[in-house]
């Protein structure tokens, strides 16, 4: 299959079990993520996307794209390839791209839930000391969350109009055929037509196939994995180590047209 060929479709309800099989097969070498599955609750990303997908296609902000394997008559699997998970910051509903096979804007949008009381700044309550983490996982996803949430406060302060990549995966059987730029290419086009910018962060193993989409790294946070780990990799010999892991925030800046 050639690399412009792909058809780029909206994901929908019905492709959720593969997609979130598709992403826990694409993480299964990623090292932060076999980390994170040798602690006492093994992190489960199958699960995790089973339940997180329906409510990102019910979010109107958000665009899943996927890439489906429909290349030359019988040959076709239908399987889908690969997907991106594309956010938006500063559009409304109506400004939204519209994308083969999504709802525009999606027919079971819900409003925007209203604050939660805890979260409201009026509320006069004390809230308790939380408890020292004791859980080494959860110790590294609040470092990487606090961390991200730095650079959201940072990149897109109030009033921005940008996109953001949610999540990315390629099947491991479909890897290396162009299928992962063309997911990103879509945002990309959609940055240069409209004159705003993109960023993700990067998984470690991802970085560079940003690079090549003309994403540039801003900001990264090195994560010496060994520290948080429950237990030394397994299976590795002894005196093996997890390593580090750099999470790197990247933009893509728009071409002017
Ligand atoms: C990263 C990923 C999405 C790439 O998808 P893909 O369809 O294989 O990528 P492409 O075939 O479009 O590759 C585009 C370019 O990037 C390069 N590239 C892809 N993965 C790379 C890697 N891990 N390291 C270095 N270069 C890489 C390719 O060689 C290609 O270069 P070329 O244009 O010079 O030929 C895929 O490998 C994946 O799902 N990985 C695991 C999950 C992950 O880390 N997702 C990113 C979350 S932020």
């Amino acid at each position: 299959m050639s690399k412009s060929s792909f058809d780029i479709q909206a994901l929908t309800l019905g492709d959720v079990p593969a997609a979130a099989r598709l992403s826990a097969d694409a993480f299964e070498t990623d090292r932060q993520t076999e980390m994170k599955g040798s602690g006492k609750e093994p992190y489960d990303l199958n699960k995790h996307w089973l339940e997180s997908l329906p409510s990102l296609l019910r979010n109107p902000r958000i665009v899943i794209l996927k890439v489906v394997d429909e290349a030359s008559g019988d040959e076709a699997s239908g399987d889908v390839m690969g997907y991106c998970i594309w956010g938006f910051r500063g559009f409304q509903p109506e400004e939204m791209p519209v994308v083969e096979g999504r709802s525009h804007p999606p027919a079971d949008a819900s409003p925007a839930k209203p604050k939660d009381k805890q979260e409201s700044s009026a509320d006069p309550e004390p809230k308790p000391e939380p408890e020292p983490e004791t859980d080494p996982i959860k110790r590294l996803e609040a470092r990487t969350s606090a961390d991200m949430q730095a650079w959201m406060a940072e990149a897109m302060p109030e009033g921005t109009r940008c996109i953001f990549v949610v999540g990315l995966s390629v099947s491991p059987k479909y890897q290396g055929r162009g299928v992962g730029s063309a997911l990103l290419r879509w945002g990309t086009r959609f940055c240069d037509d409209n004159g705003v910018f993109a960023w993700v962060q990067s998984s470690e193993p991802a970085w560079r196939m940003y690079g090549k989409s003309g994403f540039q790294v801003i900001r990264a946070l090195d994560m010496d994995l060994d520290e948080y780990a429950p237990m030394p990799p397994p299976n590795e010999g002894p005196g093996a180590k997890w390593g580090h892991y750099v999470f790197r925030y990247m933009k893509y800046l728009p071409k002017k047209r």
